[in-house]
């Protein structure tokens, strides 16, 4: 896979008129954001890779006031964070709305996020997650490929000084991995893929003193967020009945586990074909030791996890995973991640995006 050349370090950028300040601060407040990044992490009740927590690179870019500029930063973050396949959990911080007087805001729930189109009748091709973005996108002024398809890539929408721009990731820029099974040869004809780094871009990130309402951050896949959730929910890519037809299953009884069967083939999928392709995802029971590792060794150091079991327990085979059998506290903590308003449904958002409409 070829990368663009995003040139440019973010940390020259993020220097501007900090020539007055002495080395030793600048580096020492850029080490408490990184440690404060950590902590988030450690502390987002939700997420079940939490052992990790202490490898998240941390890279500083609140001195960035452009969308060009701050488009340029994400490229570079996507590039770092991808590593080839090898991925490396990475969190870019820019203006805390403090900071930046104006707040800077991507509007995409995900740097890389596929299409939703909604016809007239109500289907939708491609995500329909993404069907209200796809309409801002457009608004915008994006067009979408002449022919259009279930995996097209969304552009960056991005909210800085006042402006809205959106831009499209070059060519080559996102890694995806095209879906095969290791025993059945029609599935790659069902022609699914997924992009290879989960990057949530639409969270606040909250320290003890600041919001940064633009903090973008990424771990790699398990494996059951795209085969269990984005590819099998209804709501999303519905493909549990495209692959029962196709083993041949009994669809018209619940009690022949028809779901069941298809939902653990396209399980396989996703998981053989990452592997294949060099591309860090973990299993949902390797996850699940580690994150009972995570609580063990928290608990060793006298804190308590807060985690929420519904997101922690993963959405096939729970019972099997040791992490269904115990229960968790759920307290909100800081440093965090929080949720935040789609910007499209504020009446500020609404007057930007009036604003900028092609
Ligand atoms: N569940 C979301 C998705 O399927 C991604 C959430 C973050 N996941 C992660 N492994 N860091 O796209």
């Amino acid at each position: 896979m070829k990368h663009p050349d995003f040139s440019g370090t973010l940390r020259d950028q993020a220097d501007d008129g900090a020539g007055t300040c002495p080395f030793t601060t600048r580096a020492a407040a850029e080490d408490s954001l990184a440690a404060s990044g950590r902590q988030a992490w450690r502390n987002a009740a939700r997420c079940i890779g939490r052992l990790h927590w202490q490898s998240l690179r941390v890279v500083e870019a609140r001195g960035l006031r452009q969308p060009d500029e701050i488009f340029e930063a994400l490229g570079r973050h996507l590039e770092l964070a991808t590593n080839h396949g090898r991925i490396v959990p990475m969190m870019t911080v820019f203006a805390a709305d403090a900071e930046a007087g104006d707040p800077i805001r991507i509007w995409n729930h995900q740097l890389i996020r596929y299409a939703g189109y909604r016809s007239a009748d109500g289907a939708v091709t491609g995500d329909p997650m993404n069907c209200e973005l796809t309409e801002v996108a457009m608004a915008l002024g994006w067009c979408p490929p002449a022919e259009r398809g279930r995996f097209d890539l969304l552009p960056v929408i991005i909210q800085a000084g006042g402006r809205l721009r959106y831009y499209e990731w070059p060519r080559g820029a996102v890694m995806e991995v095209p879906l095969r099974h290791p025993e059945h040869p029609w599935f790659e004809r069902l022609g699914l893929r997924w992009y290879a780094v989960p990057a949530l871009s639409d969270r606040v990130f909250l320290t003890d003193a600041e919001a940064y309402p633009c903090a973008p951050f990424n771990g790699w896949y398990m494996g059951t967020e795209i085969g269990a959730r984005n590819l099998a929910d209804e709501a999303r890519y519905h493909q549990l009945p495209v692959v029962a037809e196709k083993l041949g299953l009994d669809m018209r009884r619940s009690r022949s586990l028809w779901k069941d069967r298809a939902l653990l083939v396209l399980n396989e999928a996703v998981i053989w074909s990452f592997e294949r392709e060099g591309v860090t995802l973990v299993d949902h029971h390797q996850a699940s030791r580690e994150f009972m590792r995570f609580c063990q060794r928290e608990e060793g150091q006298g804190r308590e996890v807060s985690a929420d079991w519904s997101w922690i327990v993963p959405p096939m085979s729970g019972s099997t995973t040791p992490v269904f059998h115990r229960k968790y506290e759920h307290r909100e903590e800081r440093p965090d991640f929080r949720v935040q308003v789609p910007p499209w449904k504020t009446p500020a958002g609404r007057e930007l995006l009036e604003r900028h409409r092609a």
